[in-house]
């Protein structure tokens, strides 16, 4: 093992920032982190034996215990659910003869869920030691089982088990007009790093992360920081379950991507950026690297840019499995090897971020989109859209209807969106993600647009067959799952809603859990420290608004009490909601 650990860490220049790849390669040797590996890593890097544990401890896909030699992770995304994921798992389960949860005596398969994986359009979807498998059926299944009591390595695993595809089925300005290799550089180039900021800001890019911060401007304040030393982060984290865009322009659209990170480069005087991968994307980690290596020989990447004495390299770096790490200051956290917890802010990290120095985050998609406007112009990219959302936005559509990534001007209404994917009958749509929005069927009209219903890019379509608590059960769960336990009003107040929420579908609930639900969700909204936690309770208060009787009909059998009157009663728990002790209170609750 002290060879292995000694190779590894020198690989990543005993560095302490590169801690969570080091953990990352101890993990897939000995499908966990052993006490030994943690010592000699703590003398190498010079750091205490405490903070890598803590390391470990945060990340989902680290562990203290062994794992199986294969370890596999169903999807437990709302879609997965809805495509029959438990069936097969529990079936799964039953031909390996293990529990779901647990590791199996002869270590050599493990099996769990995870949140979503990105693979909505083409689910029920899981990995097996972080790569993804996709459409999984009954006889897949059984394929599988097959391989792992052979113990066939996953190298000689059939390919068709792990194709991920596509499924663009609407292109428009980034998808269906892809820049040609160089073509921004040399428009940048050609018209000079501050030229091409004008047209950044004429074009009035606006994040496509889900925030939709002026691109621009941040860039700008960037560039205008009097420390010299910068960089540029692209966030290939990707987490919003629904959400699958960001993979597809890294599988198809990588060097775009790239040129659009490396005009940011140029703009702001930057020499160093980040790829920051979720590990669910493992799958594309190597053609990434490819394409780096590739544009470094094209003379587009590395020493001497396009021959203007320009230099600019990037690094990836893979995540662990923790939603939270694409929040921009977590995933600087987890990028300087620490555990992802959100950041004070301000200050925001276009002053202070990577290593303290000014750095630009931005969303996968907007570093694809900023390449465009080089090459077209700000004024050409401003005509498209809406006054206050130009350009495009690329949707990640995945429900009851036909799957996969639409590309849309800014302004395109639901209901137009909805008959291009086939969707009949339907009952809602999540705008947004979790944290989004639920659009009732009688709010069609409503539009894609900042002004309107802003969205990273998850579009989930569900039809007249769901049952809408259900959906708000999977995404409660899913944030007391993801919760990183920073501060109280996240760490108490989601789990107290996924328990309270549970006990209102079991049945178990009075009037009075629905009204400490609305206070709970309130105390979240209001005092959580990150986006995380503020945006926790959207599901159930968004449905409480539009769908108050689908939670009295759930206490029907236990019975309001005599007089009781729901409304008034919500209306009481917020005013409560406002009352400044909400750490006090759900501090006395944990205790
Ligand atoms: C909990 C949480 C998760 C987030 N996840 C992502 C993500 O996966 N990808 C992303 O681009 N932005 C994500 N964001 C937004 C980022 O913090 C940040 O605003 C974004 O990367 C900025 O890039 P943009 O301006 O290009 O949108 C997340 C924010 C929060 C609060
Ligand atoms: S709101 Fe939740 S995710 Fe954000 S810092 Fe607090 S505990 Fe962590």
């Amino acid at each position: 093992m002290k060879q292995f650990i000694q190779k590894i860490v020198t690989e990543n220049n005993s560095s302490p920032e590169r801690l969570l790849a080091i953990l990352r390669s101890v993990q897939s040797e000995y499908f966990h982190i052993p006490s030994e590996a943690i010592k000699l890593i703590a003398e190498l890097l010079q750091i205490e034996c405490n903070r890598i544990i803590s390391v470990v401890e945060f990340y989902s896909f680290l562990h203290l215990t062994p794992r199986g030699k294969y370890d596999i992770l169903f999807s437990d995304s709302i879609t997965d659910q809805m495509l029959g994921k438990q069936a097969l798992m529990d079936y799964f389960a039953k031909q390996l003869k293990l529990t779901i949860g647990s590791t199996r005596e002869d270590g050599l398969v493990s099996l769990d869920n995870t949140s979503c994986t990105g693979m909505c359009d083409q689910g029920p979807a899981a990995l097996v030691n972080g790569l993804a498998l996709t459409r999984l059926t009954e006889q897949r299944i059984d394929q599988i089982v097959s391989l792992i009591e052979q113990q066939i390595s996953i190298t000689d695993w059939p390919s068709e088990l792990f194709q991920v595809t596509d499924n663009i089925h609407k292109a428009d300005l980034l998808l269906g007009q892809p820049i040609s290799q160089g073509e921004a550089l040399n428009a940048t180039f050609n018209r000079g790093a501050v030229e091409t900021l004008k047209e950044m800001t004429s074009s009035v890019l606006r994040g496509r992360g889900g925030a939709g911060f002026n691109t621009a401007l941040k860039w700008q304040i960037c560039a205008d920081e009097a420390e010299q030393e910068r960089y540029v982060i692209c966030n290939a984290d990707e987490g919003e379950p629904g959400t699958f865009k960001d993979r597809v322009l890294l599988n198809s659209y990588a060097h775009q991507l790239i040129e659009g990170m490396t005009v940011c480069s140029a703009i702001i005087g930057a020499r160093k950026g980040f790829i920051y991968l979720r590990a669910e994307y493992l799958h594309l980690y190597q053609q990434l690297e490819a394409t780096l290596a590739e544009r470094r020989q094209a003379g587009l990447l590395g020493h001497n840019i396009c021959q203007q004495g320009i230099d600019f390299d990037i690094e990836i770096c893979m995540g662990a499995g923790a939603y939270i790490c694409g929040e921009e200051s977590a995933l600087i956290e987890s990028l300087e090897g620490k555990r992802g917890i959100p950041r004070n802010r301000p200050p925001y990290p276009v002053t202070e971020g990577y290593l303290n120095k000014p750095t630009v985050v931005d969303n996968v998609e907007s570093f694809v989109a900023a390449a465009k406007i080089a090459v077209i112009g700000g004024e050409k990219f401003a005509s498209i859209g809406t006054k206050e959302s130009t350009g495009t936005k690329i949707l990640s559509i995945s429900g009851d209807c036909q799957t996969g990534l639409y590309e849309y001007p800014f302004g395109v209404s639901i209901k137009q969106i909805l008959a291009d994917c086939k969707a009949e009958d339907v009952l809602g749509v999540q705008v947004g993600g979790p944290s989004g929005s639920f659009i009732s069927n009688q709010e069609f009209d409503r539009c894609i647009a900042f002004e309107d219903l802003a969205t990273g890019g998850s579009f989930i379509v569900f039809n007249n067959s769901r049952n809408i608590l259900d959906i708000v059960k999977n995404f409660t769960h899913f944030f007391a799952h993801e919760s990183c336990g920073f501060c109280t009003p996240c760490r108490v107040g989601t789990s107290l809603l996924r328990n309270q929420l549970d006990k209102i579908i079991r049945g178990h609930g009075s009037s009075v859990d629905v009204v400490e639900l609305e206070e709970i969700s309130q105390l979240l909204k209001n005092y959580s420290h990150c986006g995380l936690g503020q945006t926790a309770a959207n599901p159930i208060l968004t449905t409480l608004q539009r769908y108050p009787e689908l939670y009295q009909q759930q206490l029907k059998s236990i019975s309001f009490e005599p007089g009781f009157d729901l409304d008034s009663s919500l209306g009481t728990a917020r005013r409560m909601a406002n009352r400044n002790d909400a750490n006090a209170h759900l501090t006395q609750v944990e205790e």
